[in-house]
């Protein structure tokens, strides 16, 4: 059995059609996942195919349908019926759905079966990159929570994953530190609070600068000072560096995020060189008032805003580190997908830079790796607004954090008083961390989106705290039978056919997570996983709500447990695979 129906039944297509005069191998059968009223799948490529042919669809169609193995399907009570002018729809059988479900028993089966999308393929994921000496704030999380979901999506589907931490800590932003630190900084102050005081001088050359240009020029002049590796500055720097480290990696291990590598902007500091050199060389790039840029002419924008890659001062700049960064990825890593998980607002940045590389690497003998920019929307506040405190700054991370868990512990002790308080807590703590990643995974990530306490910790509706306490209810089944959440050994072989109407929808349901696993990582957008988990919860209680479990006859039972470990399985690696930690008690 395929973990992917859709290839499988590609393959029993398609091996059918080739032993057919009318069709040959040319043929797609192009299955498709169905809307339920009428199928599980359905074979579309029928209609175009019979169309180039001038022949009959519906016939043709009747000719393929005939034609397909008894034995891979009416046997295993899959369904076939010709609808419209040439569709095929393909029902799964009870029988079907039963091998297919016997066959994943665990995480790594699954993963094994998902393999197929992505083996062979070498992805880096550039995520959270973070600029030196901000505080994480609120906005800091999205870039987080969606590359690490990625990371993990990219890797369960056979891909070799690289996660980098592209931190901002040689541009323009640590010039104005660099400037603050020598003119404001308060020692005391830093003392008791580094990145407190950091982030301080930061916001103070900045405002200054709004008012006094020449501020800005000196800012500008401190990161030339550094980027030249003056001694003075480049200690400093390291200083300013190694406060900032300490405070990420406190926030990496509380939202459960890890990086193979922290390469910053600053790693690429003497490897800026080839990029003037090449770029220059291959006539991609051209003098502009003092500095070096890339015009796309064929782009509809960029043809009059060049890409800037080198600043008339000499210094290089956000597009210099990041078009070495590609070239470094791509040769010391051999990764052929890079994934840039950013804001909406650095589109510009990234269409520009895919297609100096794109040019850049076709007149090397360079591969062009596979690039996306996976960019997101804004947080926003109750009001509608880019959601800031009531003083108008920005919410600290680690105060919002502290918050969700505070709040979550309040829901815990009423639901469950009896509980010991230390239990309460380690369970606040992973529901609460989990409804803040949760409400930010489930939207569309290229939405804005409401940042409302009350919804995302609500035990209704498309949530953490639902989803996790459906994984509990699953827990105390069989904790209350005394029997094995996830081994089959006790069951298997004895189960009977799927009948009840609700068995055949989750089963259903079940089937459908390899689509979405596709679906997810073919667009990298992690909210449809989270719709489909939260179906899968849903259906799971109607089904548990209409047939009973334990006390079911013996091969009935078994075939419910069946559905009882498989929801359970799915909906762990689902939850795993955004990043949410799951709770067996709840
Ligand atoms: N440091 C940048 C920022 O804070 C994000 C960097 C993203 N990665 C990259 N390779 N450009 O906006």
């Amino acid at each position: 059995m395929n973990f992917h129906l859709t290839n499988t039944l590609h393959q029993i297509f398609s091996d059918a059609a080739a032993g057919l005069a009318e069709f040959g191998d040319e043929f797609n059968p192009d299955i498709r996942t169905a809307d339920p009223r009428f199928g599980d799948f359905q074979a579309n490529g029928v209609l175009p195919f019979a169309k180039k042919q001038k022949t009959n669809p519906r016939a043709l169609a009747g000719k393929l349908v005939d034609a397909l193995p008894k034995s891979d399907l009416a046997e295993k009570g899959v369904t076939l019926e010709i609808a419209g002018p040439g569709f095929i729809n393909i029902r799964l059988g009870p029988e079907f759905l039963l091998q297919w479900l016997s066959t994943y028993q665990s995480k790594e089966d699954l993963s094994q079966g998902a393999s197929a999308l992505y083996r062979g393929r070498k992805m880096v994921v550039d995520f959270s990159s973070p600029n030196t000496a901000k505080q994480m704030h609120v906005g800091h999380i999205r870039s987080m929570v969606i590359g690490e979901s990625i990371a993990r999506l990219l890797d369960f589907c056979g891909a070799e994953v690289i996660r980098d931490n592209h931190l901002g800590d040689w541009g323009t932003p640590m010039g104005k530190v660099l400037l603050g630190y020598r003119r404001f900084l308060d020692r005391e102050a830093l003392e008791k609070d580094a990145l407190e005081e950091l982030e301080r001088l930061y916001k103070k050359v900045n405002a200054l600068g709004e008012e006094d240009p020449k501020i800005l020029d000196e800012a500008r002049a401190e990161l030339v000072r550094l980027q030249n590796k003056e001694p003075d500055s480049y200690k400093l720097w390291q200083e300013i560096i190694a406060i900032n480290e300490k405070a990420l990696e406190r926030i990496y291990q509380l939202l459960d995020i890890r990086f193979d590598h922290h390469l910053g902007e600053s790693f690429y500091e003497d490897k800026l060189e080839p990029v003037y050199r090449e770029l220059s060389e291959l006539k991609i790039s051209e003098e502009s008032q003092g500095a070096q840029v890339v015009f796309h002419p064929e782009h509809p924008r960029f043809k009059s805003q060049p890409f800037i890659i080198r600043k008339s001062d000499g210094a290089s700049n956000y597009a210099t580190t990041d078009l070495a960064t590609a070239l470094y990825r791509v040769e010391e890593w051999k990764a052929d997908g890079l994934v840039y998980v950013t804001d909406g607002r650095q589109q510009d940045h990234f269409q520009q830079l895919f297609l100096t590389v794109e040019k850049w690497f076709s007149k090397t003998s360079r591969p062009i790796p596979k690039m996306s920019h996976v960019w997101f929307g804004t947080i926003l506040g109750e009001d509608g607004k880019a959601i800031k405190t009531r003083s108008g700054d920005p919410i600290r991370l680690k105060d919002l954090l502290r918050e969700a868990e505070e709040r979550a512990l309040r829901i815990v002790r009423e639901k469950n008083p009896d509980l010991p308080m230390e239990e309460s807590q380690k369970i606040a703590q992973t529901v609460g961390i989990a409804a803040i990643k949760y409400a930010d995974l489930s939207q569309n990530r290229t939405s804005d989106y409401v940042f409302a306490w009350d919804k995302l910790l609500s035990f209704d509706g498309n949530t953490a705290p639902y989803l996790l306490y459906a994984v509990a209810r699953i827990h105390s089944i069989f904790s209350k039978a005394d029997i094995s959440p996830y081994d089959d050994g006790d069951t298997v072989g004895e189960a009977s056919p799927f009948e009840t109407p609700q068995e055949l929808a989750l089963a259903r349901k079940l089937t459908a997570f390899s689509p979405v696993l596709a679906q997810t990582t073919n667009d990298l957008r992690p909210h449809y996983l989270c719709t489909y988990l939260f179906e899968l919860a849903t259906e799971f209680s109607a089904f548990y709500n209409a047939d009973k479990v334990l006390t079911a006859d013996p091969k009935v039972r078994s075939r419910r447990i069946l559905l009882c470990r498989r929801t359970l399985l799915f909906m762990e690696t689902g939850l795993h695979l955004l990043g949410v930690q799951t709770l067996k008690k709840m």
